[in-house]
């Protein structure tokens, strides 16, 4: 059976979105157009299905990740997945590429040169139970987000982890959805969004200076959120896992850091990542 690679296109978008449903993995179509929109995909074909996707996003020059690679279970282990990850890899040559590995993928990257380094914590539950939003102290200024602050919160996520993402972060301030932004003294000191995603909600990305800022952003967002379903995905380095469970927020999985480069290492003080905004974008 010949198959055949070629750049994903919206048209395929419904068959991306069946191997997703076969994974059990819980996009909804509308987060699989969202991830095409900010990036860019290859499909693998066979007689005219496809049977294999991959996605990458170049977050500026110099950081990129990868993910929403898989593989139809039926054409499994027959080369497919790795010719997909050398396509993809072949755009992003000159970058630092970061993706979430399960163990099915583990093997693969590590053969293309990914080296793992931490876990993420997936998160989540299916009813959230009423959570109070943490009170601020004196100096302490939550606002929601407007457009025209695109700029500086593409700052202070490229500060967080080395991406620049202005696309994505305009998407959000547009989105219905809101992004919360904490002001301390005279100067930002983070922010989180609230997004629609597979089951429910999920909020991310959430960056902030220190763990009680990125809490506090949090518990925020959460007190608006009972009986709802909420995932949040946190690097385990980042503190802010166990602090979820507490809240009810299982940990359901967790998938293995992998870079293919060097990792982003933020300036001491400065802004950190405790929320993703999704595994594959990271
Ligand atoms: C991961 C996945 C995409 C691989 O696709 P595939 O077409 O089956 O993979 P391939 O046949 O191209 O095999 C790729 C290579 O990885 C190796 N490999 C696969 N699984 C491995 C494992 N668990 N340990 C070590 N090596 C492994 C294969 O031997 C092969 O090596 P080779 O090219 O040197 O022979 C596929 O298994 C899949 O879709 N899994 C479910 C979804 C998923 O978990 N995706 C990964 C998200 S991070």
């Amino acid at each position: 059976m010949s198959m055949q690679l070629r750049a994903m296109n919206e048209g395929d978008l419904d068959s991306a979105f069946a191997l997703t449903q076969q994974m059990k993995w819980p996009h909804r179509r509308a987060d699989w157009q969202q991830a095409l929109q900010l990036g860019e995909g290859v499909v693998a074909v066979e007689n005219g299905r496809v049977t294999g996707t991959a996605l990458c996003w170049r977050w500026g020059n110099d950081y990129a990740t990868l993910g929403l690679v898989m593989v139809d279970g039926a054409a499994q282990g027959r080369g497919i997945g790795r010719q997909l990850m050398l396509a993809v890899l072949d755009k992003l040559s000159g970058s630092h590429i970061r993706l979430h590995a399960t163990e099915a993928g583990k093997g693969l990257y590590e053969k293309l040169g990914f080296v793992a380094s931490g876990n993420v914590e997936q998160h989540q539950c299916r009813q959230l139970a009423a959570i109070a939003g943490w009170p601020l102290a004196a100096d302490q200024r939550l606002r929601r987000g407007q457009p025209e602050d695109a700029p500086l919160l593409t700052a202070l996520d490229h500060q967080a982890h080395g991406q620049y993402r202005p696309q994505l972060i305009a998407g959000l301030l547009a989105s219905d959805q809101p992004v919360l932004v904490l002001e301390q003294g005279e100067h930002p000191a983070g922010f989180a969004c609230l997004r629609r995603f597979g089951h429910g909600y999920a909020i991310g990305p959430i960056i902030a200076q220190d763990l009680s800022q990125a809490k506090l952003l949090v518990s925020q967002l959460l007190s608006g959120l009972s009986g709802q379903f909420v995932r949040i995905d946190t690097d385990a380095a980042s503190g802010l896992g166990e602090w979820l469970t507490t809240l009810g927020l299982a940990e359901v999985d967790a998938p293995t850091i992998m870079y293919k480069g060097t990792p982003w290492q933020p300036a001491a003080g400065g802004m950190r990542v405790f929320g993703l905004m999704t595994q594959a974008m990271a």
